[in-house]
């Protein structure tokens, strides 16, 4: 039970003893009255597959259980109910049969993050039991209780129908064990994440761990007149109750500015219903949250700013007291726009507007602290960019930042929401204060009102070409909310500026960019970074100009997209791997032959920056430790690879391993990646594609130092404790209005195209993706990162949003979020192009998130051909492509947990 409100009803209530049979053995637990079977198996019966993704919902399948043979999520499930019964999770499973699931998902690269897989492991072999040659449809409607975040679904399938065929005997998973570039080498820890082993924060144990639970604000904007925590500090079984007052530091945390409270004191303004007022530490999570619904807060309500552009007059109240509510505003010219576009041959013009939404990750966020005893301090996150978590709390507790280790726990999923933190400093400041452990792990309700979103952006354009459709200016205007705090809502909005041309040449530029301050919920970092929402725009126009012209929409790209020694959006002049003609090419054959078929056809073309870039010095930084020598084949020795970027599911520890084992010629299973404080490793953010570019080329001059010493004859015995430093630093990007002779603002960047192709009813019925991803070190992971961006991208497109009438979002409901269900996934089509990356690791660069920049323009594309409707606005959930989505109806009544 995580529902504030109700704790303190539930706490006076009697214990009370459960019998029942648990994976096979029988079992006597003593329950809470109205505890939840997931509470009980993962609190008292210490069974970690079973993750919570979303209690009390019911509506991501990660918490899956068979009851009696059937399979159930035991979060909605009264542990009393299962009084008598048997209930089988996968560890209850035989050890042939784990490992036969995990291999095949392992095999067929059917995970990511893996914070979902269990709940699908488990009901694949319900329905293999029953069902031992399921069709693809039949697989589909076992899923329907289940959500992804990362995979698309498409390799999941491929899992299961492995599986299937596995368990009938007609063939068996096979792991790539060889690790080269180029090979689909099985994901690090994957068969341990299938099964639900490896754990995530809110697995870890710890003995005398205390458990937390913060107080939100209830407004979007109110002065805070006090906060009372008498009544919570009474309640038996509470250790700690932190406010502002406890702060030893500096209360005000921030990515870019210190500009975010980690409490709101007493006497200031709330500015969203995601700020922290108070955290409680009690002897049990229900303790704790029983004891938050007991602070009283007082507030003096005031009238919040929900709008940007009311925001930007000069009579509204300043919503941030470190900022005016223009946060930031960025001009990217180029030639003469206005004067380009009087002397054009065809000009349109539109307004094209964007969505806030969801991450969604299925892992809410969750942190764990502890005293190391010698008034130093651990902290187990699950943020993007540990240093920069370590950097922070350290200044929030008034500590050096030596005197805080920092390790990460590959999280359950981030997709940029977590690189701003969400509950590290309280978390860590409770075990500062209590010397004992302390864990919080916020609900998805909580989660939804922290973190960052996908900014919403309004886009006015206006875009000219001549009569041959070549393109000659493009002039914008845009605004996005970026909510209460800054997170990094300017390079958000920088970001959309510099993508605001696309993958186009555009001889005439004028295109201005704000991200103004509200009372909503912040705006961040989401995949994609304020490239999707100007590609959404700059697509559409290109597809209205085809019209005027007479050209179909592969041929208006064809025409316009950029070559080596083309410029971008901002003048960078792009010197090597473009190899976005290649992706057109690869896509012709399909979109033509759906053209003659009579299909409604939509196509997009996109670039997504790798690096952050925009004059920002970035590293990469690696360390690779000779721990131990090989004994035999089976034991090959340990060498750990230490690098500052967070693994997310994006498979960044694997990719490593592979740049190490290509350059040193060892085995895959010699090499153990890491990330942790022990070497001062500081990356900053796993964020805008980077990760494989910059760690992957520190990983490789590491590597070329160690096989320098094993060119020389040297055994891993000889090189035992020997540790290999490689750095790299990019600092010749530019940043916006830096003069200089040459433009260049980002060191690399990934090209798409893709193809939406309805079926007769207007349904999504097929993708076909072709991206440069210079080289693919993980073919299988590669592909797994562009399906799981396809499946977004159809979210953004047609289902998702989070609105937020007054301040607070209308639902919290996974199923009215609009994340697309296995059912709802077309079939999807990737084709890698391989135009080498000379900055990158052999080749590479990255593809986290260019996957779904073209995504919603190709569909606005094949809508319009479809009914002849332009939409202008996403989501399109007026389309018949959306109404044949399961998800995404928002009931007029605000919905809660
Ligand atoms: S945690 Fe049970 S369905 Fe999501
Ligand atoms: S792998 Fe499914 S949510 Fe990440």
């Amino acid at each position: 039970m995580k529902k504030a409100g109700t704790e303190a009803r539930h706490y006076v209530e009697s214990m009370r003893t459960l019998e029942f049979t648990l994976n096979g053995q029988p079992r006597s637990v003593e329950i809470r009255a109205g505890e939840s079977l997931l509470e009980t198996l993962r609190n008292r019966c210490g069974i970690y597959s079973t993750k919570d993704g979303c209690q009390p919902q019911g509506q991501c399948g990660c918490c899956l259980a068979l009851i009696d043979g059937l399979p159930k999520v035991s979060c909605v499930v009264p542990a009393e109910k299962v009084a008598g019964k048997s209930v089988l999770t996968l560890e209850g499973l035989s050890e042939d049969e784990r490992r036969l699931i995990a291999d095949c998902f392992v095999a067929t690269a059917g995970l990511q993050c893996g914070f979902c897989i269990p709940g699908f492991a488990l009901q694949a072999k319900s329905l293999l039991d029953k069902n031992p040659s399921p069709t693809r449809d039949e697989i589909a409607k076992a899923l329907a209780g289940h959500l992804c975040r990362c995979t698309g679904y498409i390799k999941i399938f491929d899992a299961i129908e492995l599986l299937a065929a596995a368990k009938r005997g007609e063939t068996q998973p096979v792991l790539n064990g060889d690790g080269r570039v180029g090979s689909s080498l099985a994901r690090v820890t994957g068969q341990s994440m299938t099964l639900g082993d490896r754990p995530y924060v809110d697995d870890l144990e710890r003995p005398g761990l205390l458990h937390g639970a913060v107080v939100l604000s209830e407004h979007p904007r109110a002065k805070v007149m006090s906060i009372d925590t008498s009544k919570a500090q009474a309640l038996p079984g509470v250790v700690a109750i932190a406010t502002a007052n406890d702060v030893p530091g500096d209360r005000w945390v921030g990515l870019l500015y210190n500009d975010w409270p980690v409490f709101v004191a007493e006497g200031e303004e709330v500015r969203c219903v995601g700020d922290v007022l108070a955290a409680v530490a009690a002897v049990d999570e229900y303790t704790a949250r029983a004891a938050a619904a007991l602070v009283e807060v007082e507030y003096d309500i005031l009238e919040p700013v929900l709008d940007p552009f009311a925001a930007i007059k000069n009579d509204a109240p300043q919503v941030n007291p470190r900022h005016d509510n223009t946060l930031s505003h960025t001009v990217v010219k180029r030639g003469f726009a206005e004067a380009a576009l009087a002397a054009s041959a065809h000009v349109v013009s539109g307004t094209w507007e964007t969505q806030r939404i969801e991450h969604l990750y299925l892992e809410p966020e969750s942190a764990l602290a502890e005293p190391l005893g010698d008034s130093r301090l651990k902290l187990f996150t699950q943020g993007q960019g540990i240093f920069d978590d370590r950097r922070q709390v350290a200044s929030v507790l008034g500590i050096e930042k030596d005197q805080l280790e920092v390790e990460l726990v590959p999280n359950g999923g981030a997709f940029g929401g977590k690189e701003d933190m969400s509950i590290q400093a309280q978390t860590t400041l409770l075990a500062q204060m209590t010397g004992r452990p302390v864990k919080i792990t916020l609900t998805r309700e909580e989660s939804i009102r922290i973190h960052p979103k996908r900014h919403p952006i309004q886009m006015q354009y206006t875009v000219g070409c001549d009569d041959e459709g070549k393109l000659t200016a493009v002039m914008a205007d845009m605004v996005g909310d970026t909510g209460a705090y800054a997170s990094v809502g300017s390079k958000v909005l920088e970001r959309a500026a510099g993508h605001s041309c696309g993958p186009y040449k555009v001889p005439n530029v004028h295109v201005e960019a704000r991200a103004v301050h509200t009372n909503n919920p912040p705006c961040g970092a989401m995949r994609g970074f304020g490239a999707n929402q100007a590609h959404f725009a700059i697509d559409g126009a290109l597809d209205l100009l085809a019209a005027e012209v007479g050209l179909d929409g592969w041929e208006i790209r064809w025409r316009n997209v950029v070559s080596v020694g083309d410029p971008v959006a901002t003048g960078q002049i792009l010197e090597k791997s473009v190899g976005i003609r290649e992706t057109l090419e690869a896509v012709k054959e399909p979109y033509y032959e759906a053209l003659v078929q009579g299909r409604a056809v939509g196509i997009g073309c996109g670039m997504k920056n790798s690096g952050i870039g925009n004059g920002a010095p970035e590293w990469g930084r690696a360390r690779l430790v000779v721990e131990s020598p090989g004994t035999s084949a089976e034991s090959p020795g340990t060498i750990s690879i230490y690098n500052g970027y967070t693994e997310m599911g994006q498979g960044l520890l694997t990719i490593l391993v592979q740049c190490a084992v290509e350059v040193t010629g060892l085995p895959p299973a010699v090499f153990l990646p890491k990330v942790d404080s022990t070497f001062d490793l500081d990356c900053g953010q796993t964020t805008g594609s980077r990760a494989t570019l910059f760690g992957g080329r520190a990983v490789q001059a590491a590597a070329e130092k160690l096989k320098a010493d094993l060119d020389q004859g040297l055994s891993l015995a000889d090189l035992q404790g020997r540790v290999y430093e490689g750095e790299i630093l990019i600092d010749d990007t530019t940043a916006p209005g830096q003069e200089t002779d040459k433009i260049k603002t980002h060191t690399s960047y990934g090209f798409a195209t893709q193809v939406c192709i309805l079926d007769s009813d207007g349904r999504v019925e097929r993708f076909v993706a072709a991206h440069d991803v210079g080289r693919a070190i993980n073919p299988a992971l590669c592909e797994g990162q562009i399906e799981g961006s396809i499946h977004m991208g159809l979210g953004y497109a047609l289902t998702e949003e989070l609105p937020c009438p007054d301040g607070m979002p209308a639902t919290f409901k996974l199923r009215d979020l609009g994340v697309l269900r296995a059912k709802d996934m077309p079939e999807v089509e990737v084709i890698l192009v391989e135009d080498p990356e000379p900055e990158g690791p052999f080749g590479a660069k990255g593809v986290g998130e260019i996957g779904l920049v073209p995504t919603a323009a190709a569909v606005a594309g094949a809508i319009a051909s479809f009914d002849g409707v332009r939409r202008y606005s996403l989501p399109m959930k007026d389309s018949p492509a959306a109404q044949a989505m399961s998800v995404g109806r928002i009931p007029k009544r605000r919905s809660s947990t």
